[in-house]
């Protein structure tokens, strides 16, 4: 078989590079593990959900369609509408909108869609696709693997942990096909305003690139709801070209293992990727897609959720606070913390607490310009638990970190 280097140009995946890290090393005896590296919500989802997916197991008998149900996208579509106040009519659910498999699959092959076409548009030179740095490593992945060169843009404590894709040289921009930004993002939780939205979709349209906004964290937030991508074409005239924006159940919803998400906005890019997953997509099944509506249709969970969300942040602080740099993110649930080393305080906090949490240099990868891996001093901590388990985990942690 032949070679693919650009699977080498990938590396391991970051739970692959934890799990060998940690191969060998014993955990701190005599308490439970506490897995706080990964980003699974572990309160439990509305009991409604089991009821819609019995009620609807007629439809295990039938290929689900590509593009979701009706009733799935047009539960999506009043909820878009309803959390961002669009106006009426501004998405139309069976132009503007389709399902996804959660949305790291739809992610992926919103590469695969871009590349080759708007690489091509942009007057030659190697399609570039450009991302925050830390990122969720997907953007990476789908960048390589599309063929296109993966440009990671500095999210550091200085550019208050998002990129300026506007200082970038307009050269790049000219052959860039596609830019990725999770806001919030995952790990820092920084929330782009909607001035910010407003100049990246300006700039996307100046050099006519597809914007992938990742609101997958929309729901969790402290203070006030982040704004949208829609929302700010909504404030520019309701125009949504070069734009695309995620949305998942996983972290809303509780739900990770349900995979349910959608992508919306600009109806070319929607017909393009439409296309790509009819060739290689899975598709939501039925009695899923019939649950997720419902989902969907339910804030009482999510405001309860992120109730939830508020106290461990809380007790985060009460726990942390004068440690590791610790600094109250605006959105998302994770914590972010500077503590010298990533890899060394890792394994302290696996030796001395049986707590599992990321290195932040696996979330990040060296800077083109500077060189350097912008995560390397950073782990990630995952506040995913109920309150006992988030309590002792970060308790431990806390003391750990001191050894
Ligand atoms: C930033 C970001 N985007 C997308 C995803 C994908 O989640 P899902 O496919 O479950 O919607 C994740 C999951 O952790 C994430 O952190």
């Amino acid at each position: 078989m032949r070679d693919n280097p650009g699977l080498d140009l990938l590396g391991d995946y970051p739970f692959q590079r934890l799990a060998a890290l940690l191969e060998g090393v014993p955990a701190a005896e005599g308490v439970a593990p506490i897995m706080m590296q990964i980003g699974e919500p572990q309160l439990p989802q509305p009991d409604f959900v089991a009821g819609e997916i019995a009620r609807n197991a007629h439809l295990w008998n039938r290929y689900p369609p590509v593009q979701g149900s009706n009733d799935y996208r047009r539960a999506a579509t009043d909820w878009l509408t309803r959390r961002y106040q669009l106006p009426a009519g501004m998405i139309d659910p069976a132009r503007h909108l389709i399902a996804g498999c959660g949305t790291r699959e739809i992610l992926f092959q919103t590469a695969l869609m871009a590349v080759p076409s708007r690489g091509a548009a942009n007057g030659g030179g190697r399609p570039a696709i450009l991302m925050p740095n830390p990122m969720y490593h997907v953007y990476y992945g789908a960048a390589v693997l599309a063929g296109a060169e993966p440009v990671p843009v500095a999210a550091t404590a200085e550019t208050g942990f998002l990129p300026d894709f506007a200082a970038l040289d307009p050269a790049l921009l000219a052959r860039t096909a596609l830019v990725y930004l999770c806001t919030p993002g995952n790990p820092q939780g920084a929330v782009a305003s909607l001035e910010q939205l407003q100049d990246l979709i300006r700039l996307a349209r100046q050099y006519d690139f597809l914007l992938a906004l990742d609101e997958c964290y929309s729901e969790i937030w402290r203070g006030a709801p982040p704004p949208g991508g829609l929302q700010a074409c909504a404030a520019m005239g309701g125009d949504m070209s070069n734009l695309l924006v995620f949305h998942s159940l996983s972290k809303r919803s509780n739900a990770p293992g349900l995979r349910a998400g959608f992508v919306a906005g600009d109806e070319e890019a929607i017909a393009r990727l439409l296309r790509v997953r009819s060739y290689g997509g899975a598709q939501v099944p039925g009695p899923v897609q019939a649950a997720a509506a419902a989902l969907w249709r339910d804030e009482t969970h999510v405001d309860e959720n992120r109730a939830h969300y508020n106290r461990l942040f809380d007790m985060a602080r009460r726990i942390l606070g004068n440690r590791a740099g610790y600094n109250d993110s605006p959105g998302g649930f994770f914590l972010w913390l500077d503590v010298g080393d990533g890899e060394a305080a890792t394994l302290k906090a696996w030796r001395h607490g049986a707590i599992k949490v990321m290195p932040g240099g696996y979330m990040s990868r060296e800077d083109p310009v500077t060189g350097e891996n912008p995560g390397e001093r950073y782990i990630r901590v995952a506040l995913v638990h109920d309150a006992d388990t988030a309590e002792a985990g970060l308790t431990r942690l806390a003391t750990a970190l001191e050894n």
